[in-house]
């Protein structure tokens, strides 16, 4: 793929060396977001953020990444403050925003929205998140931080992976079995209720490609031979009334007892939270927290230098991000 002036839109686009291109500039990108240097490389440009659905870590980390790198953000929230609600199409969204902005990160409730809007833009277009459908920046953070945790230089092939929850709803487990479907020999556990399996053609493709596939409600069972574990949200939101999200929540818990009495030592645990901590489904519990192995935080924190690669790509920025590097003079030490 030819990452300069696209859209990303679907991990459908990318190839292994797609990846590893991504993954190398995300490495160069390390010292800006430890706050080591600062660069200037996108001064001037801006960002039009546009999240149509509630986010926190996708939101606040795409802004960053691009603030990183020294460009400005403007964004708006919910559709709710946005011309969305009084009936403006999303054709005309995309041809005002794109007016105003060097590139674009959208998060929209409905599937195939962002392809949608990317047609009508003038600039490039990241899918933050599209319905149930496809998350794909969440997707290669995911893997860097496989990559990072588990230490491969070379690779994913022979992972072993469980993933667990809601899997028909969710959209970054959706984006990370296209993902992974590039390397060879994965093996999927996949953990779900009945009524929340992965979609048939995800799972098709990933038997074509020639990975092994188990689905199972079996968590316990699932967990013991895997490099990670990746847990993942009952997608409320999607659901047509909240008791029937209710059903579901809280099905499958991991805690301290679980992860010691079924995973391997070191299996990296990951989520791409919002984790829901309610009582009623505490799905990864807090007693895991100070665990080596619970990599969500780092994971979420790997989100900054993956958008930054992207910025970077898309705009055809790679190479100058340390011409205009300095260092920075403020306080940075982090407690943890
Ligand atoms: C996910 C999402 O929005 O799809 N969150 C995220 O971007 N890190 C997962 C979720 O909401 O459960």
């Amino acid at each position: 793929m030819n990452f300069l002036g696209s859209h990303i839109l679907s991990i459908d686009q990318f190839d292994t060396n797609d990846v590893e291109t991504l993954f190398s500039v995300a490495d160069q990108m390390q010292p800006y977001a430890q706050r080591e240097l600062k660069t200037r490389v996108l001064e001037g440009a801006i960002l039009g953020a546009l999240f149509f659905e509630p986010s926190t870590r996708t939101r606040i980390s795409f802004g960053c990444a691009f603030n990183l790198l020294g460009g400005q953000v403007r964004e708006t929230t919910a559709i709710k403050a946005s011309a969305l609600a009084k009936g403006e199409s999303l054709y005309d969204t995309a041809r005002v925003i794109s007016g105003y902005s060097d590139i674009i990160a959208m998060r929209h409730p409905m599937n195939g929205s962002v392809e949608e809007f990317s047609r009508a833009s003038r600039v490039p277009v990241i899918n933050a998140g599209d319905g149930s459908a496809e998350h794909p920046s969440q997707a290669l953070l995911d893997l860097y931080t496989i990559k990072k945790e588990l230490k491969i230089n070379q690779g994913f092939d022979g992972l072993n992976i469980a993933m667990v929850g809601d899997l028909k709803f969710g959209r970054t487990v959706h984006s990370l079995c296209k993902l992974l479907k590039l390397y060879k020999n994965i093996s999927f556990t996949l953990v779900s209720p009945g009524e929340l399996k992965m979609p048939e053609l995800i799972v098709e493709d990933l038997r074509q490609a020639g990975h092994k596939v188990i689905e199972t409600e079996d968590m316990e069972t699932a967990l013991h031979d895997k490099h990670t574990v990746y847990l993942t949200r009952i997608q409320e939101e999607r659901f047509s009334s909240q008791e029937e999200a209710n059903i579901y929540r809280g099905r499958f818990r991991l805690n301290q007892s679980i992860y010691t009495a079924h995973c391997q030592p070191n299996t990296v645990i990951m989520h791409p939270l919002p984790r829901d901590s309610r009582a009623e489904a505490n799905e990864l519990d807090n007693d895991l927290n100070q665990h080596p192995s619970l990599a969500i935080f780092r994971q979420a924190d790997n989100g900054v230098v993956i958008r930054m690669a992207m910025f970077a790509l898309t705009l055809g920025v790679e190479n100058d991000i340390h011409k205009t590097s300095s260092e920075v003079h403020w306080y940075t030490d982090r407690r943890f």
